[in-house]
């Protein structure tokens, strides 16, 4: 089947273009003067999910999976601008319409990337009392942090033993345990690079049981997180995660894991375009978050400014983005959640540069599986097994669909607060399971390379108590108490609160490097 594409759709109205024009017009004098700008996207969307049922569509939003927003300040930036305002698509507009939000949209970059500056760890901190202040958050005094918490001989970390992995044990077949003893392994108040998207203590959650839950393998245990022994193995090495909101959220948590071995003053997040970047000094380490929803080249790969309905990708097409993966030390991929607004999925005919506007609609797993098999090939072709791991990590599940879980009273995944425990039978989520078959079998016919499976998919459909709800943003501002009593719409199932779900994520990848070999 053969569309013709207004590559990014807008509504048929005739009054569109003029409020287009007025509408950039308003931006582009905001954005001259206003050097607080912020980036704001977000994609409501509706979703055709589901391997058993296709014919049901399940609405829901998005309010925030591309919240690309982070706490540190806005005046430490250098922005760019593009010159040309078109830039700002008639769909965005139209959701700004619709938001009836003050406008605070940016321009994607054109002429050079976004640069955010190391934020030094003063200010950090200042701006983060400042803000933590009057929403009664503990100010950390980092002074009080003795030395020696950090001064630990380094020959006495790489003496420390990991109880590793038996070969052969399934870390994903086990149960959920409430572990209010080693749970959670960070508290929120103590990882200043926490965005305010996933702080939902923070943001007015009461109840904090969700952060107490730990993964128990059946056969075997996980490993205790040291963040120490981790920094080691990263020592003069990269560790990045490559994909959807999904995995940074997943990095967000990763950096917390590590950042508390490190000093203050010693580590820095940087963000500059689709690249973000924290780096422990000392360690000569980072990990770091490199946008690509769908790993490979689409109409939504700009990461300041990607809310696109109209969803276009080039299946064939990776090596824009994997020129920035080359030579990582550690790779972490992702692709799910943009895959899910509609049941098709539309496939660039030609390429953008050549400004081909025309697109075939495919079978949503059928076009999973061609990006993934170049995928594959991208990894087959450029990395090295002695020197790279790569892991590929199963589907992040939503909870949209209360009956699942036989509360039909419930709303979404609001109010929810504790994990689905031994359910009566498989939970009706909504996952496509065809998507997790596909990125399973591509990931374990890979001979050149073995690429690790990460199966967090049955495990996290579990934990409906874990997602950001409505203790979140939207359009890079908290939800307002009249928002917030008003799950229905909008709660966010999609994405999960931190310290929570993701460490788990972040405790297998953990379990794998440091009982693995160590990379030349
Ligand atoms: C601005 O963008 C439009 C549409 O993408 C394009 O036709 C036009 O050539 C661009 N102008 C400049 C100056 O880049
Ligand atoms: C931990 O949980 C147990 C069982 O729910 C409870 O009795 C205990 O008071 C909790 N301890 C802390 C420190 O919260
Ligand atoms: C940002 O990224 C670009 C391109 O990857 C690079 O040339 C530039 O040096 C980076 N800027 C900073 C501040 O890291
Ligand atoms: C995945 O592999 C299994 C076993 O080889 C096969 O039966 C199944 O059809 C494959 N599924 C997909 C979606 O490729």
């Amino acid at each position: 089947m053969l569309k013709h594409a207004a590559l990014f759709n807008g509504r048929k109205n005739g009054n569109l273009s003029i409020f287009v024009v007025v509408f950039s017009v308003v931006l582009l004098v905001l954005f001259m003067y206003n050097e607080d700008i912020k980036s704001v996207a977000e994609f409501p969307s509706s979703s055709s999910t589901g391997a058993k049922s296709q014919e049901v569509t399940h609405q829901y939003q998005d309010p925030s999976s591309i919240q690309e927003d982070f706490q540190v300040k806005n005046h430490h930036q250098v922005r760019k601008t593009k010159s040309n305002k078109s830039a700002i698509t008639e769909a965005e507009a139209q959701q700004e319409e619709q938001e009836e939000s003050p406008i605070k949209a940016v321009f994607a970059d054109e002429d050079g990337p976004r640069v955010q500056l190391p934020l030094l760890e003063e200010e950090a901190r200042e701006e983060r009392a400042a803000e933590s202040g009057p929403k009664g958050r503990k100010v950390r005094k980092e002074e009080s942090l003795a030395e020696a918490e950090f001064e630990e001989d380094r020959g006495a970390v790489l003496d420390r033993t990991v109880v590793g992995v038996p070969e052969g044990c399934d870390l994903f077949a086990g149960e959920w345990v409430y572990d209010n003893i080693t749970r959670p392994i960070y508290e929120e108040q103590d990882c200043e690079f926490l965005t305010e998207q996933v702080t939902c203590m923070g943001n007015g959650r009461k109840d904090d049981s969700y952060q107490k839950w730990r993964w128990q393998p059946r056969d075997c245990n996980l490993p205790r997180f040291d963040a120490r022994i981790l920094l080691e193995r990263l020592r003069g090495k990269r560790l990045m995660f490559v994909g959807d909101s999904l995995n940074r959220n997943q990095w967000e948590s990763m950096v917390c894991l590590v950042q508390s071995a490190v000093p203050p003053g010693k580590k820095t997040l940087v963000k500059n375009g689709s690249l973000n970047v924290f780096r422990a000094e000392e360690y000569d380490a980072t990990v770091e978050f490199y946008w690509a929803p769908f790993l490979v080249e689409s109409n939504s790969d700009d990461p300041n400014f990607h809310s696109i309905q109209n969803r276009i990708i080039m299946p064939e097409s990776i090596k824009k983005h994997g020129k920035n993966w080359k030579k990582v030390d550690y790779l972490i991929f992702n692709t799910y959640i943009w895959w899910m607004n509609t049941r098709n999925m539309k496939v660039l005919r030609g390429s953008f540069d050549e400004g081909a506007t025309e697109y075939d609609e495919v079978d949503r797993p059928e076009a999973y599986r061609r990006v993934l098999k170049t995928w594959a090939k991208w990894v087959e072709k450029n990395v090295d097994p002695q020197r790279t791991m790569v892991f590929f990590m199963s589907t992040s599940p939503n909870h949209f669909k209360s009956e699942a879980w036989d509360n039909p009273s419930g709303i979404k995944c609001a109010m929810e607060t504790k994990p689905v425990i031994n359910p009566r039978h498989a939970l009706d989520l909504g996952t496509d399971w065809r998507l997790f078959e596909v990125a399973s079998n591509v990931t374990r016919s890979m001979r050149k390379v073995p690429v690790w499976f990460v199966s967090i998919t049955a495990l996290s459909e579990l934990r409906k108590d874990a997602h950001t709800s409505v203790h979140t943003l939207r359009q890079g501002k908290l939800l307002t108490p009249e928002q917030q009593a008003d799950p229905a719409k909008f709660a966010d199932c999609i994405h999960w609160c931190l310290p929570g779900l993701p460490d788990t994520w972040n405790e297998f990848l953990y379990a794998r490097i440091v009982s693995g070999p160590r990379l030349i």
